[in-house]
């Protein structure tokens, strides 16, 4: 109750939703908490007549017998009228908001998406960076709308963007789209809305929304840099390795990093790999190559042109850190 109350004082006209980020979601949030408001007041009004009558007309309580009424022209219009009347009303204005949210204006930086289990990819397909892919995180520069056109590589998923209000499926074999125009820099998160398998709940990812100037610095700075540990770590986590490969030694949809560089790997042909640098970067941009016994007829996704050389090394690195 108490928590119920916080969040409606937090945000009076739109309680439980997070703050607006864009003007679109705050077009949003004036429907909802029409809707809401709406809602909360004929909720109120009911049960109170529900709790009134009955004790008003209890028995003992000696009512005075009323006229005969058969039907009051007045009365049945207004209570036909007013909710045909707020039904027209959301009705129109939400078609206005829907139609608005899938069809981007003309103008805008475009960013193709890719759902897997369980991670989301982005590609640069607009502007200066056009080509650069990234995982698990999506930098984009401000000042122009940005439309992502979504395509799933296996199941159905869904990308959910709270702080704008925008969600769609993504769905194999065909392309949906949302757009959104950040007001200011900043990280906003993503979830997978739609549940898509074990780790469903782990599929996230980050929108970071930078100043031109940051985009561009983010941008030079990914393509050449040296290859750390640290940075391994980072991608590990970024890239989504984490969601199915723990460095604890237990065992989640995929092997443990933990102690397996320069150890033999059995694998489902009955032979053995050493985890070496080549296994490795070969296993990162061609899961299905060689499969470690016991992983049979897991679906990674390929990291091809995903992450670049020096990412994978960076990778490389970090698997290799966790020897022991
Ligand atoms: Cu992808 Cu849930």
């Amino acid at each position: 109750m108490l928590t119920i109350l916080t969040y409606i004082l937090l945000s009076p006209w739109a309680p439980f939703m997070p703050d607006a980020k864009s003007d679109f979601a705050e077009k949003i949030d004036l429907l909802y908490g029409f809707i809401w408001w709406a809602m909360t007041f004929f909720f109120v009004l009911i049960v109170a007549a529900m709790i009134y009558f009955p004790y008003k007309y209890r028995r003992g309580a000696q009512p005075t017998l009323t006229p005969r009424i058969t039907h009051n022209l007045l009365l049945e219009l207004t209570w036909s009228g007013i909710p045909a009347l707020l039904i027209l009303v959301i009705a129109f204005w939400g078609i206005n908001l829907y139609v608005r949210a899938y069809v981007p204006p003309g103008d805008n930086y475009e960013v193709n998406v890719t759902g897997k289990q369980w991670l989301w990819q982005f590609e640069h397909t607009g502007g200066k960076a056009s080509g650069l892919a990234e995982s698990g995180e999506l930098h984009v520069p401000m000042g122009k709308p940005i439309n992502l056109v979504m395509s799933s590589m296996d199941v159905i998923h869904s990308f959910f963007l709270p702080d704008f209000r925008v969600k769609a499926d993504v769905v194999p074999g065909r392309y949906t789209n949302i757009w959104f125009d950040p007001r200011e820099p900043g990280e906003y998160q993503v979830f997978c809305a739609e549940y898509c398998g074990d780790s469903h709940s782990g599929m996230l990812a980050k929108v970071i929304v930078q100043t031109p100037e940051e985009f561009e610095k983010w941008y030079k700075g990914i393509i050449i840099f040296d290859p750390t540990v640290d940075k391994g770590k980072e991608y590990y986590q970024k890239a989504g390795c984490v969601t199915c490969h723990s460095v604890d030694g237990s065992t989640l949809v995929g092997p443990s990093f933990k102690g397996i560089f320069g150890t033999p790997q059995p694998l489902t042909n009955g032979t053995s790999v050493v985890a070496d640098e080549n296994y490795i970067r070969e296993s990162i941009l061609q899961p299905q190559a060689k499969i470690v016994k016991g992983f049979e007829g897991q679906q990674m996704p390929s990291f091809q042109g995903v992450l670049n050389d020096s990412q994978l090394n960076s990778i490389i690195l970090y698997i290799k850190s966790l020897k022991q």
